[in-house]
């Protein structure tokens, strides 16, 4: 019987957020030689999530390096709709705020809907407003959100054809689903959306070239889910605890992960199953150091882009 011995490539999304990280540095540093200005994002957080304190740092910490100012709004809890809307409306109003970033998810006690409205859509630098979103849909110059940005950028540089490609998405949310399938559209791609509803998932995530899962299950996508060949965008950043089942969705690479669990407490593994997905897939997104790094680094970007338009008045 023939075997198929190849492993998927694995796209080395910490690279190229790193080629990424070091055009906007250049373009930060020409902002400030040429006009005097310096890009600046204020990340906001509400309550104690442990994996938003990671995130939001880990966005802090890499403005910095890149030359640009932030700050880091901590909240409590508790805080109210109102508090943070008035939060929102001073930075806003100051003119060396060129981003606002407020992190989802907030508590259930705040409407979130009504904070991302109200930020101003200039300073929108995760394009979650709705003026941003309706721009983006319509082709027109946006601030694009973060995630969607970043997979974008991966699949071009990797030399990843879009144009004509059958992309399919598992995921609807906002935050990556919805405005990723409008990017891979405007890019020429023929989209599929599929979603909790979808009936037999393997059937249709199966035609796809292009393959993105952004369900926040962990290893929801199997092996029998993707098309021999195919490109695998893996979105998913889970917690995962259990060592026997990290055992299982790692396969040769579980010692490292359950020395992780033991370590910390968990290790990191996304919405495709890693050990069956590398046998199938062409290329395949690693959890972490795959999608996870471009978001930060097109955030950069959205800064950067919020202070020159802001600023100078060009696109
Ligand atoms: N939570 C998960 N992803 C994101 C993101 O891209 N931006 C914000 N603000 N919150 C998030």
């Amino acid at each position: 019987m023939e075997q198929r011995h190849e492993r998927a490539l694995l796209l080395d999304g910490t690279r190229i957020a790193e080629e990424i990280k070091r055009e906007v540095s250049a373009e930060a540093a020409r902002l400030k030689a040429e006009h005097g200005i310096e890009p600046c994002l204020a990340a906001v957080r509400v309550g104690d999530d442990p994996a938003s304190a990671v995130y939001v740092r880990n966005k802090v910490n890499t403005s910095a390096a890149l030359g640009l100012r932030s700050e880091h709004h901590a909240l409590a809890a508790s805080t109210s709709t109102a508090e943070l809307l008035a939060l929102v409306a001073q930075l806003n109003q100051r003119e060396d705020v060129d981003g606002i970033l407020v992190q989802l998810p907030l508590p259930s006690q705040i409407d979130a809907a009504r904070v991302l409205e109200a930020i101003d859509p200039a300073k929108d630098v995760d394009g979650f407003h709705p003026l941003n979103v309706g721009r983006m849909m319509l082709g027109q110059p946006a601030l694009v959100p973060c995630t969607p940005a970043g997979i974008i950028e991966l699949l071009v540089r990797s030399g990843i054809e879009i144009g004509g490609a059958h992309a399919c998405v598992v995921g609807r949310s906002n935050i990556v689903g919805r405005p990723l399938a409008q990017l891979l559209l405007q890019r020429d791609a023929t989209v599929t959306v599929c979603h909790s509803r979808t009936r037999d998932l393997a059937t249709v995530t199966r035609q796809a070239d292009i393959l993105i899962a952004a369900t926040g299950r962990i290893a929801l996508v199997r092996g029998e889910h993707i098309k021999p060949g195919a490109t695998v965008i893996d979105v998913g950043i889970n917690r995962l605890t259990d060592e026997a089942l990290a055992r299982e969705l790692f396969g040769p690479h579980a010692e490292e992960r359950i020395a992780a669990i033991r370590r910390r407490g968990y290790t990191l593994v996304g919405d495709v199953h890693p050990a069956e997905a590398e046998l199938v897939a062409g290329r395949l997104t690693p959890v972490p150091g795959g999608v996870g790094p471009l978001t930060v680094a097109m955030l950069m970007r959205n800064t950067v882009t919020a202070a020159r338009r802001r600023r100078l008045g060009v696109v």
